[in-house]
């Protein structure tokens, strides 16, 4: 393996991949130090990538007060002035692709080619798309109450604090950037303390694409500092949260005191259900899916519950499949699943396993860190058929650790699907679209796939039931959180001319 080395070239620059990186805040369109900085490595063999300032309650306050004052002047250009430079960006996203990838795959060891394919370009369009939304179809039209006259606008809120993830950073960073920006907030944007990389790199790109200072901030460090500052604040409007439903909740205790609204993106336990009736060979490769980014991602569906007439076919094959998996340095063209992102992280997805192992859970492939490979890399496993109150069953491990349960009935199947404290996605494969359709209308989650994964639209609502969030994303919806909706109630009454 190539060593992942980033270089420290002067004080505050680092060299990834032959991009030089600021390490420092982006704060009012200026580079801001911190006294103390943290360590970022690289997933895919523990290098050394640089340090990166680490953020207090100083660099928070400095960001809300950046983003306070560039505000008026933001929410002033309205959506087609503020789409220009948007779109800009979103260019920008589009020409430095390559760079991006490169990057975001040194920092969080995703697949190099899914970055450069389907992610980055991604970015690009989360831009492009809300920037476009904003001026072309945010609209309700008028109506009339007893000829009084309703209008309805999406005027922006203020600073909005964005607090992102690590397993798909600029990717899950631009979902809420886009409609933010768009919407005329300004934002501050702290992404996790793992991946720091991409985020600064964007603050420059913002930066050439004449985004004015103090529009967009990035501040770096770990949430219990600066992202608790920043969540805090009394001069926030909005707070959008992707991460784990107990950082949520601690948010969610410091928002209450100003009452700030907040968006929240959490984890999951999606199911996959396979019915009785289904395309085994369709259900084999929609589950073996699952695995994909080395089962760190929200949506995956990690329960697979299949027929019991089914289930020894469905087995067998899955089996099959996933011991195909090539899994290495994600950097090469023919890798499927990479290493998971930390030693912390791997710890936590190895320590799910071995207590799942030693309480006698039937493991019938991987359950082991992959030994050809050393470092991060963890085996594809199937956990056959583990009791159904067991922790592998009801937590998110968010790793590439899979459960397969059998059931007798769809209403079984639906009680199975629907027995955990999240609700963010499912999963169903049918043969028969009413039969499919009667039992998505029971699965109790955000969104449903039939047939089919991870099929995601911009116009449509993303979010999570239950613990799984609150709110939706995509669309108006966006606008509904990150905007003031307001009526404007005009009387035909009193006009002088
Ligand atoms: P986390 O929820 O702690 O971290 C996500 C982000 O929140 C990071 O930017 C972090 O710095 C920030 N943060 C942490 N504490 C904060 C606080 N008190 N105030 C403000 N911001 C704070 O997630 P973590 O520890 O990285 O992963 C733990 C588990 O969470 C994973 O194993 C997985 O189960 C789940 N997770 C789910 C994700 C999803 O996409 N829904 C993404 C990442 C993690
Ligand atoms: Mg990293």
């Amino acid at each position: 393996m190539n060593r992942a080395k980033g270089k420290e070239i002067g004080l505050n620059t680092i060299e990834v991949v032959g991009t030089k990186i600021d390490t420092r805040h982006y704060i009012g369109g200026q580079r801001v130090e911190s006294a103390e900085a943290f360590t970022n490595t690289s997933p895919i063999d523990g290098s050394f990538l640089g340090d990166i300032c680490r953020g207090t309650q100083k660099e928070a306050d400095l960001a809300v007060a950046a983003a306070k004052a560039a505000f008026p002047a933001w929410a002033a250009l309205g959506p087609k002035g503020r789409g220009v430079l948007l779109l800009r960006l979103a260019e920008l996203v589009e020409e430095n692709i390559e760079t991006l990838a490169q990057l975001e795959t040194m920092d969080n060891g995703s697949l190099l080619r899914s970055h450069r394919r389907g992610v980055m370009p991604r970015v690009a369009m989360n831009i492009r798309f809300f920037a476009e939304w904003a001026i072309n179809e945010l609209q309700h039209p008028d109506f009339e109450t007893r000829g009084h006259t309703n209008k309805i606008s999406w005027d922006p809120s203020g600073v909005a604090v964005l607090i992102t993830p690590w397993n798909a950073p600029l990717m899950l960073a631009t979902w809420k950037i886009g409609p933010a920006l768009a919407a005329g907030d300004t934002v501050i944007l702290k992404p996790a303390e793992w991946t720091p990389l991409s985020a600064s790199f964007f603050a420059d790109l913002t930066k050439q694409a004449g985004i004015p200072d103090g529009v967009f901030n990035v501040v770096q460090g770990f949430g219990k500092e600066i992202g608790a500052a920043l969540v805090a604040h009394p001069d926030i409007a909005r707070i959008s949260f992707t991460g784990s439903v107990p950082t949520a909740k601690v948010i969610a205790r410091s928002a209450a005191d100003n009452l700030t609204p907040v968006s929240f993106e959490l984890g999951g336990k999606s199911p996959c259900v396979v019915l009785e009736d289904a395309d085994i060979d369709l259900a084999v490769e929609l589950a073996v899916e699952q695995y994909d980014n080395a089962g760190q991602v929200c949506l995956s569906g990690t329960r697979i519950l299949v027929h019991e007439n089914i289930a020894d076919a469905f087995a067998l094959k899955f089996k099959e499949k996933a011991l195909q998996i090539i899994q290495g340095d994600p950097r090469d063209e023919a890798t499927q699943i990479g290493p998971q992102i930390h030693q912390v992280h791997f710890d936590r997805v190895k320590g799910f396993v071995d207590r799942a192992k030693e309480s006698g859970a039937n493991i019938i492939m991987g359950g082991e860190p992959n030994s050809d490979l050393c470092g991060l890399y963890f085996r594809p496993t199937l956990v056959m058929n583990p009791d159904p109150t067991s922790e592998i069953v009801t937590s998110e491990v968010f790793g590439p650790v899979l459960c397969l349960q059998t059931f007798k009935t769809d209403e079984e199947a639906i009680a199975m699907a629907n027995s955990t404290e999240f609700g963010l996605a499912a999963i169903l494969v049918s043969g028969n679209k009413e039969r499919a359709e009667r039992v998505a209308k029971q699965l109790v989650a955000g969104t449903i796939w039939v047939n089919c994964f991870f099929v995601r639209d911009l116009r449509a609502p993303f979010g999570g039931s239950k613990k799984s969030g609150i709110g939706r994303e995509g669309g108006n919806w966006s606008f509904d959180f990150y905007a003031d909706v307001k009526n404007t109630v005009v009387s035909p009454n009193g006009w002088k001319e």
